[in-house]
């Protein structure tokens, strides 16, 4: 690994969507960080958000005890949430706006209109240790908040420049990447170590790829939808042996229960 390594965060939060979705305890989001850092992740991004929808507080614990590389906490500035992560502490804490109605996280900090709450959470952060970043749009005014408030991160956000290379608009793509490669430059320039992350794909994560300054991406849930894709064929093949493997052994097991002329039985 040379100078110019980018490093990849990978977002396990879907998985834990999908664990919760029954309920249970599968899939567990540590055994697919376990699994994304064995195939090259740098480190492994959960948001634990107040209403608990995907990651749990005992997910964050497990995370920091088990994984062989850095945690990224993403969380919201609040009291609830710097407590945590002073407990847990986590490599890094990525500051991030939090409502309850949104999906994902829809926009970047307003980190120039609270810069006194975000300097406090930055503050208490940093004592315990942990290396904090502003998720912020690339703008200016953002930018020099975010230095002023002392983040030693930015972590630029790509929603618009990815949902605008989705859509197939060309010129608000290109002014979004504008944005952002003028964004990475200046705060670099203002000593600020920058990230970028939102809705990422391979495209798009090859192009950003491109802007120097920028040191790591943090990318979750194309991943994990792209795994579906790459894991599914696998996963129902073992199904398939499974189930065959439990047939060829029904004869010496449990004769008598067999229902009679059971197609499934004799091939
Ligand atoms: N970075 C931050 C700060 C985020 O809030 C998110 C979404 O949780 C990501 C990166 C990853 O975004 P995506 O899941 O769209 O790849």
């Amino acid at each position: 690994m040379n100078g110019t390594h980018l490093r990849l965060g990978v977002n396990i939060d879907h998985v834990a969507t999908v664990r919760n979705a029954r309920g249970g305890r599968h899939p567990d989001p540590v055994r697919a960080a376990a699994v994304a850092i064995a195939a090259g992740a740098d480190g492994i991004t959960a948001h634990l958000r107040e209403d608990r929808r995907h990651i749990v507080d005992d997910d964050i614990v497990r995370l920091k005890a088990e994984i062989a590389k850095p945690l990224n906490l993403e969380m919201a500035a609040t009291r609830e949430m710097v407590a945590i992560a002073r407990k847990v502490r986590p490599h890094a804490a990525c500051l991030v706006p939090e409502r309850r109605a949104e999906r994902t996280t829809e926009g970047g900090l307003d980190a120039a209109g609270q810069r006194e709450s975000l300097r406090v959470a930055v503050s208490e952060l940093g004592a315990a240790g942990i290396r904090v970043a502003l998720f912020i749009a690339a703008e200016p005014a953002q930018i020099e908040a975010a230095a002023a408030i002392g983040s030693p991160v930015i972590e630029i956000h790509t929603g618009a420049w990815c949902e605008a290379l989705v859509a197939g608009d060309r010129r608000t793509a290109g002014d979004e990447f504008a944005r952002i490669a003028r964004g990475a430059a200046s705060a670099t320039a203002a000593g600020l170590e920058v990230h970028a992350g939102h809705g990422l794909d391979f495209a798009s994560a090859e192009e950003i790829a491109r802007l120097a300054e920028i040191v790591e991406l943090n990318i979750g849930h194309f991943l994990i939808g792209e795994a579906i894709f790459d894991g599914l064929a696998g996963a129902v093949g073992r199904m398939r042996t499974a189930m065959d493997r439990g047939r060829a052994t029904i004869e010496r097991v449990a004769p008598r229960n067999l229902p009679r002329n059971s197609p499934g039985i004799v091939p």
